[in-house]
């Protein structure tokens, strides 16, 4: 696919480590061998037939990422657009705009971007990771920095798919996204001035594992930007919440914050700042039609949304800043 191979060969010549840029061309490799799902040919040969246009105009600092308008395209290729992109439901992470086509995704991404922007140092030249960074939307915003590349990392093949959709129009040369999880690029040097960590701590079996593989591969003095799930001192220390949270049965721990920063601390990350806390609410996470399942608001005891549905404290994030 000759899109595929255009967008690594371009982002690897970015990239500020050889031990980095070799293990990615292995991960490369694996992937197009293996093909790791089983719609992956179809969903290739999809992405292989997106209208071959260039956009009249690309806005990646804005809540909703914008590429091109409606007058860049013929109706019949607005239509193909269109059913492409209903292929690759559900759309978790936006919200985007394509040729004027609104991708109204489950979560308002911006939500997020909105609250941790402000305290963003200088990322400037910065090599950055986004680990679990969905189908890219925070990385697409980290852009407007003008960092010397971004790598984003989620283990979900579809959202790689979507960001390929995005990366066909934008050609974000030092940007990339590998499906693939933190662990196959753990053991090596340290070369990130950068990473985010965001809605993944509580998903990992081994959560101070995770911190201290982040710490790794941190350059001195390199920031880390976690954002998590958390619960109130009043509920207690740490929820191991069983078998299932919020619906999801893949959340294995929930700290209150004066663990988390035990945790951090135990990680020898320093200068270490609290820099929000929030519930998360339905106008932030909400079925639309571009991920028609269910999502907060079912999760939610009808009658007491303070609790989840299991009768858990409903969801609180937190977000911290650390350095190495
Ligand atoms: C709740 S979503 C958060 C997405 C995005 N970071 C955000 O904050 O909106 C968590 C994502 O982490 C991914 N994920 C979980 N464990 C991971 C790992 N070890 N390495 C890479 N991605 C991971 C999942 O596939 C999922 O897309």
């Amino acid at each position: 696919m000759n899109t595929m191979n255009l967008l690594f060969e371009k982002f690897y010549h970015s990239l500020n480590s050889d031990e980095l840029r070799f293990r990615l061309k292995s991960l490369e490799d694996f992937m197009l061998q293996n093909k790791m799902h089983g719609n992956w040919e179809k969903w290739v040969e999809q992405i292989s037939s997106l209208p071959q246009i260039k956009p009249s105009s690309i806005h990646l600092n804005q809540n909703i990422i914008s590429v091109g308008n409606n007058d860049d395209l013929s109706p019949s290729q607005q239509k193909h657009l269109k059913q492409t992109l209903e292929l690759f439901l559900p759309w978790r992470k936006g919200p985007y705009q394509l040729f004027d086509i609104h991708i109204d995704a489950e979560w308002r991404s911006d939500k997020k971007w909105d609250r941790i922007s402000q305290h963003l140092p200088s990322l400037k030249d910065k090599a950055i990771l986004d680990i679990g960074c969905g189908n890219g939307y925070h990385c697409w915003r980290v852009q407007e920095h003008k960092p010397l590349f971004t790598l984003g990392l989620d283990l979900t093949i579809i959202y790689f798919f979507q960001f390929l959709i995005f990366q066909n129009y934008i050609q974000q040369d030092n940007f990339a996204l590998f499906p693939f999880p933190l662990e196959e690029i753990i053991n090596l040097k340290p070369w990130c001035d950068f990473a985010f960590s965001m809605g993944v701590l509580y998903h990992r079996k081994n959560p101070l594992e995770h911190l201290k593989q982040i710490h790794d591969l941190l350059n001195k003095e390199g920031y880390l930007l976690l954002e998590t799930l958390y619960i109130e001192e009043s509920s207690g220390t740490i929820l191991q919440p069983k078998p299932r949270y919020a619906r999801m049965r893949n959340v294995h721990h929930i700290p209150s914050c004066t663990t988390l920063e035990a945790w951090l601390k135990e990680c020898q990350y320093r200068n270490i700042q609290q820099i929000h806390t929030c519930e998360t609410t339905t106008k932030e996470q909400r079925s639309t039609p571009w991920m028609p399942g269910s999502s907060l608001k079912s999760f939610l005891d009808p009658h007491n949304p303070k609790l989840t549905i299991e009768g858990y404290p409903a969801p609180r994030r937190v977000v911290y800043l650390a350095q190495k």
